[in-house]
């Protein structure tokens, strides 16, 4: 007679209790990052509840997303007095506004009044946040500058200007919106490290919004964020790309700053051209005009940074098994005559990428949330970036004051040239014709983003 069904060779559910094994989690304990805070070659994984428990979720909400420095949107979408962005940060929901001098203003979603949540979505304005319940109106900059019918009957002592809305500190990097909720978090400046050293030679804030699309993910933030920071799989979830793509030619790209970084040299190409229709920025200098930059800056935006085009991930955590994603094309302001074909071909070939990703993460989810198996080792070669991205989440988690949060160096090795640790850094020798890199044309075999 059969006995009981094993999985694995010593594994035997019948034998686990579930509700312990949640139970036991003490995510402020540092034995419970003991497999994360080990080095490299000896570190597993975050545990499965990091991904799958409400618990969780909900510290993290408070204690990561409140207190990091937020991708909210891309700049251009909040246009001057006209166009108000509403947007969650944690379990926060914020408003920013841009005034006549260009200037970016982020408040609590909250009139002064009564606490009306003041506007539900993106919304067109006039010059004016005016709260939808009483009226109470308000400046781009947050002063109540109007209280209906409130003065029929005075107040003895109510001043408008103890009552302007509540401010949340709001920076831009190139093309990127921050919010952060939290006065401890070091400046924005501190959290990007070198990167606007790094990345200066795209002059990144002049690039313009091509094309903007939602799409909602069955799978944790984390995932999809760790699988974008390596390379591993890239030759079993995109067997089409690999082909043309190699492992070798990729190389971290990682300095001092709160992201996780990898560059592509030389960028890459398949049999369509997919990412080389379009023609490369005029003024980039050889190492940036021939590699794709592939940034996971933390918490929750992903850059791939090409010569001709950028194509941004946005992650909102929803639940601990769901995100919305937000993916923006932004195109350099020199491609105002790029065919909509060439443009097609680029951004079909990311959406075709992002789908196998997208199909691979929900299988993670699944697997994680089903099997709640320990956590396995990390492949040291190609794994690295995801053992500083969960130090960060260890960090930002553990930590009860900011002031103490360490900012992960960058790789100091002695192959910083090839890894691309300095600022920009020259590529490594390739073996490219010498169209390859010609300003408005770059044709080169390589690799693989993600
Ligand atoms: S709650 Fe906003 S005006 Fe009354
Ligand atoms: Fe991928």
């Amino acid at each position: 007679m059969a006995g009981p069904r094993l999985l694995g060779p010593t594994l035997d559910l019948g034998q686990l209790d579930w509700q312990a094994m949640a139970m036991s989690v003490d995510w402020m304990s540092d034995k419970q990052w003991r497999g994360t805070r080990a080095p490299l070659v000896e570190s597993t994984g975050l545990h499965p509840d990091a991904y799958t428990d409400d618990a969780f979720f909900q510290l993290e909400q408070e204690r990561l997303f409140e207190r990091s420095w937020v991708c909210v949107g891309v700049a251009s979408e909040v246009a001057d007095g006209e166009r108000m962005l509403v947007r969650k940060v944690g379990s926060r929901s914020i408003v920013i506004t841009r005034d006549g001098t260009g200037n970016f203003h982020g408040f609590v979603n909250s009139c002064r009044h009564r606490g009306t949540e003041l506007a539900e979505t993106d919304c067109d304005i006039n010059n004016t946040i005016r709260c939808p319940y009483h009226r109470w109106t308000y400046s781009l900059d947050g002063n109540l500058i109007a209280t209906p019918l409130f003065d029929e009957v005075p107040r003895p002592g109510f001043d408008k200007a103890d009552f302007s809305l509540i401010p949340v500190r709001v920076e831009t990097w190139g093309p990127l919106l921050f919010a952060c909720m939290a006065s401890d978090t070091p400046a924005l400046s501190t959290w990007l490290g070198d990167l606007p050293e790094r990345m200066a030679g795209y002059r990144l804030d002049e690039w313009v919004l091509r094309e903007q699309q939602e799409v909602e993910i069955a799978a944790n933030w984390k995932l999809i964020t760790e699988n974008f920071q390596e390379y591993y799989h890239l030759r079993w979830v995109h067997p089409e790309l690999s082909k043309v793509s190699r492992v070798a030619d990729h190389y971290r790209y990682q300095g001092p700053g709160m992201y996780c970084g990898q560059t592509t040299t030389p960028v890459s190409d398949d049999d369509r051209g997919d990412w080389l229709a379009m023609p490369a920025r005029p003024g980039l200098d050889e190492s940036d005009g021939c590699s794709g930059r592939f940034v996971a800056l933390f918490p929750n935006v992903m850059l791939s940074v090409l010569p001709n085009h950028i194509f941004l991930m946005r992650l909102e955590p929803v639940a601990p098994g769901v995100t919305r994603e937000t993916c923006t094309f932004l195109l350099p302001p020199e491609s105002g005559e790029v065919s909509g074909e060439a443009f097609e071909s680029t951004r079909t070939f990311w959406l075709e990428v992002n789908d196998e990703d997208i199909n691979i993460v929900q299988r993670s989810q699944r697997g994680l949330t089903a099997g709640h198996i320990s956590p396995g080792p990390l492949a040291p070669r190609f794994e690295e970036p995801l053992h500083r991205f969960q130090n960060m989440v260890a960090d930002m988690v553990t930590l009860d004051s900011l002031n103490d949060l360490k900012v992960p160096i960058g790789d100091t090795n002695d192959e910083a040239a090839r890894l691309g640790t300095a600022a920009n850094p020259t590529p490594p020798a390739i073996d490219l014709p010498t169209s390859t890199l010609r300003s408005g044309s770059i044709r080169a075999s390589g690799a693989d983003p993600t």
